[in-house]
């Protein structure tokens, strides 16, 4: 593709939308076009850009690429327009509603040969780009444990899925990405106290392909707010708060204890801690450059639809495990999921 301004759309101006808008309106390189929402633009968010009612009238004005940030139960057939039209889609996250829609979209989109991705933010978090970084330069040594904490209060506009395909997505997409190990098998529990059809808290033990063992507590019954997740190794533990992007580097101690009583325990010892200074992106905007990027056919690091199938059929494992209370194996994903880098020929 030259170097001419792209055409990007916007589907769905809710809570996430906005933040869509915002990045587009001001991305080098990229002019919104158009937004579509059938609620129209009651916030005053599309930034200038016409504000449409259905997605044949976005189609019309030409689209390089759309975001789509409507309900995830609408992924699919928005993103099956989208392919059909010969559009390429940054689709948010969850890819689908079920692992048999998101192989649908991989399907639709390969076969048009269009640059697709999957909106799993937290990659771009800062401090969770420096943890895998010290990971793959082997800083922890040896990866004993993945233990991530998502919790907050209640979203009332999200119904059409459960906080495991909303929220444990997330922790199931960066965790096969910074260890970059793909799932084996996950043992989960559930529970349902708002009423609604679907979980809102569940606690996961898994184990990822080469042993590590992995847990995820993730709800929307807390009102702390907490987005934290913890590696655990040979040297020590790295530890990220993905709300403000903070990597913490916990040292197994090198220093003997005096302590009688300590001294028989021969495993780890309190080490050094280093909060380390990184340079913090927001990581919406980082996400909008990566997928320009590879609109454009440059070399870049998207999610890609096939990784975005992967999380959703990690998460039916995880609810199929809480329905049945045993443990469930995971099947090799038929592609490789753990290599991003996309070029567009
Ligand atoms: N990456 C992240 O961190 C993150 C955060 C929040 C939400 N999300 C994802 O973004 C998506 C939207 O979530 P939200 O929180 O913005 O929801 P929301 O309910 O706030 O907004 C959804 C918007 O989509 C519109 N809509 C409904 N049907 C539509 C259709 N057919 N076409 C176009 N628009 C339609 C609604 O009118 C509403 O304005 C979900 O898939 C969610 O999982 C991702």
């Amino acid at each position: 593709m030259s170097k001419q301004t792209l055409r990007a759309g916007l589907i769905g101006l809710g809570a996430m939308g906005r933040n869509h808008a915002r990045v587009l309106s001001s991305l080098d390189g990229v002019e919104l076009v158009g937004v579509m929402d059938p609620a129209g633009d009651p916030a005053g968010a599309a930034r200038g850009a016409p504000v449409l009612a259905t997605l044949p009238d976005l189609l019309a004005l030409r689209l390089d690429y759309a975001v789509v940030a409507c309900p995830t139960a609408q992924h699919e057939e928005i993103g099956l327009a989208l392919a059909a039209d010969g559009v390429c889609a940054l689709i948010e996250k969850p890819l689908a509603h079920s692992a048999a829609a998101a192989r649908r979209l991989v399907d639709a989109f390969d076969t048009a040969g269009l640059i697709a991705g999957v909106g799993h933010i937290e990659r771009f978090n800062p401090a969770l780009q420096s943890m895998r970084a010290r990971l793959e330069a082997g800083e922890l040594g040896e990866v004993f444990q993945v233990v991530t904490r998502r919790q907050g209060p209640f979203p009332h506009r999200i119904a059409d899925v459960g906080v495991v395909k909303d929220l444990a997505t997330h922790d199931i997409d960066l965790t096969s990405w910074v260890t970059d190990r793909d799932y084996a098998s996950v043992s989960a529990r559930t529970v349902c106290k708002s009423g609604r059809p679907h979980e809102d808290m569940v606690s996961v033990v898994g184990d990822l392909s080469d042993g590590t063992l992995v847990s995820h507590l993730v709800n929307w019954l807390s009102p702390l707010k907490e987005r934290f997740t913890a590696v655990t190794g040979e040297r020590g533990c790295l530890v990220a708060d993905t709300l403000t992007a903070d990597l913490t580097f916990h040292a197994n101690g090198a220093v003997t204890t005096e302590w009688e009583a300590l001294r028989a325990f021969r495993g780890v010892s309190e080490g050094d801690m280093v909060r380390y200074a990184i340079p913090k992106r927001e990581p919406l905007l980082v996400e909008h450059e990566r997928f320009r990027d590879a609109v454009e056919g440059k070399a870049t690091d998207i999610v890609t639809l096939d990784q975005g199938l992967r999380t959703v059929e990690v998460a039916e494992a995880v609810i199929d495990s809480a329905h049945h209370r045993a443990s469930v194996p995971l099947q090799s994903p038929h592609r490789s999921t753990l290599s991003a880098v996309t070029q567009r020929s």
